[in-house]
């Protein structure tokens, strides 16, 4: 069986991941802050240790803004919606995830305005169409990091230098680029990172994180119980809690710093150019099969993430989906990718993409079978 699914949420995970999760169920499954016996005391302790991990990994100030959440959308959704009022302006792009495309739209429709920007011809969006976008009610910028259709990078520290120019909340969708590519926070000036924590942070489904600057004061998406000032009936203000009410996904939370332990262990760098080296070798493979259609290769000045998105002469995407998995066991996306609106952009709506995403446990053999795979397809039909 061959995983190349790594952009829904990477799998395997590193075997340390694994051994963390088990034991700590076992050994600290008590509830972080709801007691002052060992094994909530144990739990608290893991919980903040992967805290800061993150904290380090995004060049926080301080660990308590960063906050737990159960995967990107609760982060996004958290942001978006405990920021923006109605009358407020946004700008953002169009080829982002329904995460950031469905809240946006929801708080549009009440009364939130909203400006989209179309990528340029390479692929990213303009600083100068940004800057243009500016109108006094404008306060937040919101943009995808990375396309999970394209993979392409947006370049982050220059929207974020205009966001602080002009005393803007600067928001970035890091799904896609978390641990593969260096975030640092306080460089770029960014106020809002989103993330998954199953994708690059090697973390088990079930985790994500918001950071927040000390620019922004959001409204929470719940109240309830914090572990906390229990004798308050107002939800306290206090920096992770407010956020975070609810029992933590404990199990997760440690599986994820695991991850993160083996993302510093290994080096970002040697992950990110093993899968760009595996990439790369898919992109100029598949651009030798007669019917394949490649989007978004021309990389320019730009960088891209380990997504490649093709479509094949006379099939649909699903069709080749099919067959890669039920007759060669190799595990890819299709369709949208839960992204209609980045494929309005790149005219591949409503079909879609075949989407592979290498991870850093794939091999060069498993993507040479893949392309041999596509390659047979290719011949299997006329066009
Ligand atoms: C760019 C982007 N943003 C947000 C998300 C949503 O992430 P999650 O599934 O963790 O909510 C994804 C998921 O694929 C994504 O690719």
């Amino acid at each position: 069986m061959v995983y190349l699914d790594n952009a829904a949420t990477s799998w395997p995970k590193p075997e340390s991941v694994y051994q963390t999760m088990d034991q700590f169920l076992r050994r600290c499954g008590g509830n972080p802050g709801r007691g002052g016996h060992s094994l909530a005391l144990a739990a608290a302790e893991k919980v903040e240790e992967t805290r800061l991990l993150i904290a380090r990994l995004i060049n926080a100030p301080e660990k308590e803004r960063v906050v737990f959440t159960s995967n990107c959308t609760e982060a996004l959704n958290l942001g978006l919606k405990g920021l923006l009022k109605p009358g407020d302006h946004v700008i953002t792009d169009c080829i982002g995830h329904n995460s950031l495309v469905r809240p946006l739209k929801k708080l549009e429709n009440q009364g939130v305005r909203v400006t989209r920007i179309l990528p340029c011809f390479e692929g990213f969006l303009s600083p100068e169409e940004m800057k243009k976008a500016i109108i006094p009610e404008t306060r937040l910028i919101v943009v995808t990091h990375a396309s999970n259709v394209t993979g392409l990078i947006q370049p982050i520290d220059k929207y974020g230098a205009i966001a602080k120019k002009h005393g803007l909340i600067f928001m970035v969708d890091a799904a896609q680029t978390a641990g593969m590519y260096p975030i640092d926070v306080q460089a770029n000036n960014i106020d809002l990172l989103a993330s998954s924590g199953h994708k690059g942070l090697f973390g088990p489904p079930g985790t994500g994180v918001l950071y927040l600057s000390e620019r922004v004061d959001l409204e929470p998406l719940r109240e309830g119980g914090t572990g906390i000032y229990s004798e308050l009936e107002d939800q306290p203000q206090t920096l992770p809690y407010k956020y975070e009410s609810g029992t933590l996904n404990t199990v997760g939370i440690a599986g994820l710093g695991a991850g993160i332990k083996f993302l510093f262990q290994e080096g970002r760098e040697k992950i990110q150019s093993k899968v760009h080296f595996l990439r790369e070798h898919l992109n100029k493979g598949l651009a030798q099969i007669p019917g394949v259609i490649l989007y978004c290769q021309s990389e320019g000045s730009l960088k891209k993430g380990a997504v490649v998105s093709f479509n094949l002469k006379g099939w649909e995407p699903a069709e080749v989906g099919v067959v890669l998995d039920q007759t060669f066991e190799i595990k890819v996306r299709t369709g949208l990718h839960c992204a209609p609106v980045a494929h309005k952009t790149l005219g591949t709506y409503p079909q879609g993409t075949i989407r592979i995403s290498p991870g850093y446990f794939n091999t060069l053999e498993e993507v040479n079978f893949t392309l041999e795979a596509v390659s047979k397809i290719a011949g299997a039909k006329a066009f």
